[in-house]
């Protein structure tokens, strides 16, 4: 069955396979770096990543809107865990300086992330950074480092959890240099500092899959 099928867009690359064979079926909303949906790939699992961009990596992944994805799942086939990272543009606290001039795009990033987190999906997690989703919808069940996951750097990450454990630090190492301060400006800047790190995307393989 191809996602065309749902009207989500174009499913490219990979087997293409929906036979479950013990095996979880991950979405993984959002990523067109392919970094966690790859790590759960390498653990056996039927891994898809959704994002209206290309996929920078071969694998899996659903070229479309995931909200086509999730309003045409079929009953019988349902996705067992799905991570999504949500744009953070409009309902990060790093630019509450601007909030008074996008309340309209506010509202519809919020709205997005509900339909996110109310999705008929047995495990959810949603990531973003410090964000007004504590406020407007609820508070995050945990906020992890890099520095947790063997990453020499800061970057607060709040997840909001649905039936899955909190993730446990794998590799706690030095370094807290802001990871904001690691990348110089350019066109790619946005994607170069909203790839999930590896060593994250490892221990949510790990411990959820
Ligand atoms: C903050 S980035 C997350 C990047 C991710 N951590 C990764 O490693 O690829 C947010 C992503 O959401 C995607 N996006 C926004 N609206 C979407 C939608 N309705 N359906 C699917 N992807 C969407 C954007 O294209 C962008 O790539």
């Amino acid at each position: 069955m191809s996602y065309d099928q749902f009207g989500a867009g174009e499913a490219l690359g990979g087997e293409g396979t929906r036979e479950r064979g013990g095996a979880m079926k991950v979405l993984i909303a959002c990523e067109f770096s392919g970094i966690v949906r790859d790590a759960f790939a390498a653990k056996g699992h039927d891994a898809w990543s959704c994002d209206l961009l290309p996929t920078e990596k071969p694998g899996n992944h659903i070229l479309g809107d995931v909200l086509k994805v999730l309003m045409g799942m079929p009953k019988e086939e349902p996705w067992d865990l799905m991570i999504a990272h949500p744009p953070c543009t409009h309902l990060a606290v790093s630019g509450a300086r601007w909030f008074k001039d996008k309340i309209q795009e506010q509202e519809t990033a919020l709205l997005f992330v509900k339909r996110l987190l109310n999705a008929r999906i047995k495990k959810i997690c949603l990531e973003n950074p410090i964000s007004i989703i504590s406020s407007r919808i609820r508070k995050p069940d945990q906020i992890i480092q890099p520095w947790q996951f063997g990453h020499g750097e800061t970057k607060a990450t709040c997840l909001w959890l649905k039936n899955l454990p909190k993730l446990i630090p794998t590799s706690i190492v030095d370094g807290r240099l802001a990871r904001v301060h690691k990348e110089s400006p350019g066109p790619d800047r946005w994607k170069n500092r909203s790839r999930t790190l590896i060593g994250v995307a490892r221990a949510m393989a790990e411990q959820w899959g």
